[in-house]
């Protein structure tokens, strides 16, 4: 039996932000929500990644592992973020081989324990959550490539009335036949490459249709910024932070998806 919940607060990617994690569990609650979900990639690119689980916990965030977080509970040697190009996979290995050696063994140990989908009833409609797709964690489903009838059979082959994933990093929604629903829920960890500094969450509804409501989340972004540079990080990573704009991962991007960021 699968629990029921009228109206929750999707995320995913925090990519060790715990500032905006903070700050989306506060507004979460304000906006009086059943539960949280976070969709996984817990690490990756940002500051200290132990300081997003005791969050996690405090908040009662319901979680489930992302290529990232499955990577580095199983110790292995690279993100399986999906990146085809040398330059995208230098920068992730950079912040692999950061996040890997900052988490404890105690918060790795816990990582292992993350299922690897999550599904609810969210008033009549029967949720799954996924990282990427629900054939495959790091699948990339951007907005401008994926076809409506694959993601209809998706949900369809894996008894789904809504999916949700977050892995690409850019909110989207379509509303598939038979009110059927896709929706991408953004990531907290990192601006959405459109020039301003705030990042995104869900919330989906059920009262009394399905509906998103995508919610801007502003947060202390300067401190993140500088926290970051105290950890050396790569000044491409701080630079997203403070300016909204990806120069880093870029060549996953479908063309209309590029086009919209600087670079
Ligand atoms: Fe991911």
């Amino acid at each position: 039996m699968l629990e029921r919940f009228e109206r929750v607060a999707v995320f995913g990617g925090v990519y060790s932000n715990h500032l905006a994690l903070a700050a989306l569990l506060e507004d979460a609650r304000r906006r009086s929500v059943d539960a949280i979900f976070c969709l996984g990639d817990l690490g990756a690119f940002g500051p200290n990644p132990d300081k997003v689980f005791p969050l996690l916990r405090a908040g009662g965030v319901s979680a489930m592992a992302g290529n990232y977080d499955q990577s580095i509970a199983s110790d292995l040697g690279d993100c399986q973020c999906g990146y085809t190009d040398p330059r995208d996979n230098h920068y992730a290995h950079l912040s692999y081989r950061y996040t890997y050696g900052r988490t404890s063994s105690e918060n790795r140990a816990w990582m292992r324990t993350l299922p690897a989908e999550i599904r609810f009833m969210l008033g009549r409609y029967r949720v799954l959550c996924c990282h990427g797709s629900p054939r495959r964690t790091n699948e990339f489903l951007w907005e401008s490539t994926t076809p409506t009838h694959f993601i209809d059979k998706l949900a369809v082959a894996h008894d789904a009335d809504v999916i949700a994933g977050t892995h690409t990093g850019i909110k989207w929604h379509r509303r598939l036949a038979s009110d059927r629903h896709f929706v991408n829920v953004g990531v907290v960890g990192r601006p959405e490459n459109d020039g301003r500094t705030n990042v995104w969450y869900s919330i989906l509804d059920a009262r009394p249709d399905f509906t998103v409501t995508f919610v801007p989340l502003d947060y202390d972004h300067e401190s993140l910024a500088r926290e970051m540079e105290i950890e050396e990080l790569p000044r491409e990573f701080v630079e997203t932070i403070r300016t909204g704009w990806w120069s880093t991962c870029l060549e996953v991007l479908p063309a209309k998806e590029r086009k919209k960021g600087r670079f």
